[in-house]
């Protein structure tokens, strides 16, 4: 029996903070070790293009420091296919015939894009690119005919159109070549989600408001002291808020089971009054250290030698182009366009 295939991929523009770390790394690695599927997880340098054309270095850079961010978090490359987009040339040429496939109204209502073209202040030149990705990415998970793709619930569209591209291809041809993928959405909002230590309902590098795995324990202790709590709790002896408070936000994602009890109590406390921000920060300061100071310890074993990390992705773009490749030559047979 062939198992089940999941696909799922990040575009490296930045290294990799702990809203993607409990929102999708941390149930990744969970799924590598179940052993129930054929897991591919890639670099998606392509798409990251779409709108850094003029400024690859940031992407560049980030090949090696999201994959670090993977090894460090649990990825086991020899459980996992780990690959680079740009370097399975099979996937653009995939791009090339379901464009076909899809007309540039349907292209233009996608909502995610939308949002993202104003974001971007692209204005009115939107590069080609940018706008046709959504084609790029039914590619990417087409090729390795995944069955689940685990992302965001801001990537459903992309889900939608790749599902289209599948029916519409597989019915101009008269072939069932290609395969329906399924979208797998985070369940918990709260960790889906990770508001950003300010507050701010996103954590990203441009806010500056982030954790990230490869930060060092000072770093990370300083951060969590400059957290954002409730603005009204000054003394004390002041009844605080949990409510939109970060830092009880933050244990209630990264609490584990036996931790509740000391999380409720705590919350209590601090409602009725009488728990200053500084020990409720300790606390999750040592929650945290506890999740990222193994991750923080393996990244910089694996930082050592940045060869051998190249090295695995090069041997895993190697094996996921062998799948791409199978796929693109059913793809020109069932387009009769295997001429020799
Ligand atoms: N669009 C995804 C993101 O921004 C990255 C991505 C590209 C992707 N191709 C994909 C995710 C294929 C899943 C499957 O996060």
């Amino acid at each position: 029996m062939t198992k089940p295939i999941i696909l799922t991929g990040d575009r490296p523009t930045g290294k990799l903070h702990i809203g993607h770390y409990v929102g999708s790394l941390r149930n990744r690695v969970l799924l590598q070790n179940e052993g129930k599927y054929d897991l591919f997880v890639f670099l998606a340098d392509q798409q990251a293009l779409t709108d850094h054309a003029k400024d690859p270095q940031t992407i560049i850079e980030s090949i090696g420091n999201v994959a670090l961010d993977y090894l460090a978090a649990g990825l086991d490359p020899e459980k996992v296919t780990i690959f680079i987009q740009s370097q399975i040339p099979e996937l653009a040429e995939l791009t090339m015939y379901y464009m076909n496939l899809v007309s540039l109204a349907r292209l233009e209502r996608n909502p995610t894009v939308k949002t993202e073209i104003a974001q971007k202040g692209f204005g009115q030149s939107i590069p080609t690119g940018f706008l046709v990705y959504p084609i790029s990415q039914a590619a990417d998970i087409t090729a390795f005919k995944a069955n689940y793709v685990p992302v965001g619930t801001d990537q459903k569209p992309m889900i939608e159109q790749t599902r289209e591209i599948v029916r519409s291809f597989n019915n101009a041809y008269q072939k069932d070549v290609l395969v329906e993928p399924e979208g797998i959405y985070p369940e918990n909002e709260a960790a889906g989600r990770l508001p950003g230590l300010d507050g701010n309902a996103k954590m990203s590098k441009s806010l500056n408001n982030g954790i990230y795995l490869a930060d060092d324990m000072d770093t990370l202790k300083k951060k969590v002291m400059g957290m954002y709590t409730d603005p009204n709790h000054i003394r004390v002896e002041d009844p605080g808020k949990i409510e939109g408070n970060m830092v009880f936000h933050y244990l209630d994602v990264f609490g584990r089971p036996e931790d509740q009890a000391e999380i409720a109590a705590m919350k209590e406390h601090y409602q009725r009054g009488g728990l200053g921000d500084v020990k409720t920060k300790r606390y999750l300061l040592e929650i945290l250290e506890r999740e990222l100071g193994p991750i923080r310890e393996r990244r910089i074993e694996f930082a050592k030698d940045m060869v051998q990390v190249y090295d695995m992705l090069r041997k895993g773009s190697e094996k996921a182009r062998q799948k791409a490749s199978q796929t693109l030559s059913e793809v020109k047979s069932a387009m009769g366009i295997n001429y020799f």
